[in-house]
This record gives structure tokens, C-alpha cells and sequence, in this order.
């Protein structure tokens, strides 16, 4: 039948067209799934890591990016990279701010705020790993982000180790090809090379390793207390789970003696 088959080429069409719109606009690129030790229900910050993240940062990437809305004094948190307060003193000190009261530039000190971005057109890395996702869902039983999360590190970690080695110029301005990019081209030229940063606990700095290792680190910058939210869910859910067990038993106990009666047949009163 003719009529049919038009309809059909028609919603063919329009599944391609729908398809390739949703890749337009997606157009996220490549994501590796990383596994990260903060991740599922019992995730925790792996302190060493988050160390060697402030490092990488440090050394590498504070050239261009800021962390302005990071106190420097949260640095000795617990669940953090915990720092002792002497050495977090010694580090604001590296910073150099600019004080209104005092008019003037002095070293910063634990009280401060990591330094902006000194670079314009390079973003604030504070909230970066929440503001990216990199697995887009929940799909299928909707776990995904309890297990995976939703993919911020993995974002930061892929684009950093995912530069095809390409290169164009657009109005003036070199652009690096990266395969997880949205767009495919970034202007931020590969930051990362191996044994770029020295570890002190002897890990061998590859790119891939300082790359995981500043992604953990600005998670830890965007979501501080991650470790204090996922204890405070677990402990709430077994709190919950007594609290449905005794309610349970209470009913039963409530309507025993009225079950008992229907039972052995006597009238309801
Ligand atoms: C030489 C300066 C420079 C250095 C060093 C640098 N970046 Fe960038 N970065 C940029 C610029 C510029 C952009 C904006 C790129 C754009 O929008 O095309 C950017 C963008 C980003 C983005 C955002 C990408 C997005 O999805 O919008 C992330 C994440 C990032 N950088 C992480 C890092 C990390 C982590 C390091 C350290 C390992 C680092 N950068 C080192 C200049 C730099």
C-alpha cells in the first residue's frame, strides 16, 4: 500500500533527523569511565592522590586557572588532602593577593581564597568537576550515578589526556584538537607531559596518572564533604531500615489480637 509506505519514509526520516539534531547538540566527545576511589555509595578520597592533585594543580595548572571560591585553610580539612597547618601556611604564603583594606598586594594566608584565574579566557576550576558530566542518564535501572557518578572527573581526566596532536588556526588564535572536547577543538594547549611534576611519595608521573590525580583533587575542591554526605546517607538508611523493621512488628502487635478474633470466628466488635 503506497499510503503506508510514505508514512514509513517518513518516520525514518524523522528518526534521522531526530538522531543527528541529539548528536548536534549533544556533541560531548569521547569520556573515558575512569575508576575513581570516590565513587559508589562507599566512596572515599584517596588523601595521597588528592596531595599529588594539589601538586599537579599547583605546578601546572594555577599558571592559567583559578580555584576563587576554595578557602586555602580547607586544604587541612579532614576527608581532604589534610594538610598539616604549618605546611598550609607555608603554601598560601606562595600566593600573592590583592588586598582592598590595605590597597595593596601582600602573600595570602589560610584565610584567603585560592588565587582567580590569571589568564581571562581560562576558566575557574573550584566547581569544574560538577559543572561537566560526562555520562549523560540515568539510563536502564537509573544506578548509574549512585555507582559512576556523573562523570565530572572523568571529563576533566579525559580532555587532558585526549589531544589528537592536531592544530588550527581560528580569527588568530591556535586551537588543539581534543577528542573529548565538545567541538573537537579546545584553546587550551596540552597542559601535561610525562614527569612534568616530581612526586614526593615516588609515583611515576605519567600524564595519565597527574591527569586522574588533578581531576580527584578538583573534585575534591567542587564536593568537600562528599565522604561526610555518602556516611550521613548510609547512616540514615540503616536508621531508616530499623525504623521500618519496628514499625512492622508494632503493626502486627496493634492488630494481633483483632486477627486472633476473625480467626476463631467471633464477631467483630
Ligand atoms: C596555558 C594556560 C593553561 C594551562 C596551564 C591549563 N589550562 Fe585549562 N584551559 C585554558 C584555557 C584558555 C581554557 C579555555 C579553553 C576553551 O574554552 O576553548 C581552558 C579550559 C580548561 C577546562 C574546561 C574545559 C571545558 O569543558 O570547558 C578544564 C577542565 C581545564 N582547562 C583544566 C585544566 C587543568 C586540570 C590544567 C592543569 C593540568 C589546565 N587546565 C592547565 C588554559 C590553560
Amino acid at each position: 500500500m503506497p499510503g503506508k509506505r510514505v508514512i514509513s519514509i517518513a518516520a525514518t526520516a524523522t528518526l534521522i533527523l531526530s538522531t543527528g539534531a541529539a548528536d548536534a547538540a549533544g556533541g560531548a566527545g569521547h569520556v573515558e569511565d575512569y575508576a575513581f576511589t570516590f565513587q559508589g555509595p562507599f566512596g572515599t578520597f584517596d588523601q595521597n592522590q588528592l596531595q599529588r592533585g594539589l601538586q599537579v594543580y599547583t605546578e601546572v595548572c594555577s599558571a592559567c586557572h583559578g580555584l576563587q571560591y576554595v578557602p586555602l585553610r580547607t586544604l587541612a580539612d579532614e576527608g581532604g588532602p589534610a594538610l598539616p597547618e604549618d605546611q598550609v601556611r607555608a603554601y598560601a604564603a606562595f600566593f600573592e593577593i590583592y588586598d582592598a583594606k590595605i590597597d595593596d598586594w601582600r602573600p595570602a594566608t589560610p584565610n584567603d581564597h585560592f588565587p582567580g584565574s590569571n589568564l581571562e579566557n581560562a576558566p575557574d576550576l573550584s566547581l569544574m568537576a560538577k559543572a561537566r558530566a560526562g555520562f549523560s542518564g540515568p539510563y536502564g535501572l537509573g544506578l548509574n550515578p549512585l555507582f559512576r557518578g556523573t562523570g565530572g572527573p572523568e571529563y576533566i581526566a579525559s580532555l587532558l589526556t585526549h589531544y589528537t596532536g592536531s592544530e588550527r588556526e581560528e580569527f588568530g588564535a591556535i586551537l588543539y584538537g581534543n577528542e573529548t572536547f565538545p567541538g573537537g577543538y579546545i584553546a587550551m594547549a596540552p597542559p601535561l607531559w610525562d614527569d612534568q611534576v616530581v612526586y614526593n611519595d615516588g609515583t611515576p608521573a605519567t600524564v595519565e596518572q597527574m591527569a586522574l590525580d588533578v581531576s580527584a583533587f578538583l573534585m575534591w575542591t567542587a564536593e568537600p564533604h562528599l565522604m561526610a554526605r555518602k556516611q550521613m546517607g548510609f547512616t540514615a538508611i540503616i536508621l531508616l531500615g530499623i525504623l521500618s523493621v519496628l514499625l512492622y512488628l508494632t503493626n502486627k502487635r496493634i492488630w494481633a489480637p483483632v486477627k486472633a478474633r476473625a480467626k476463631s470466628g467471633a464477631p467483630a466488635r
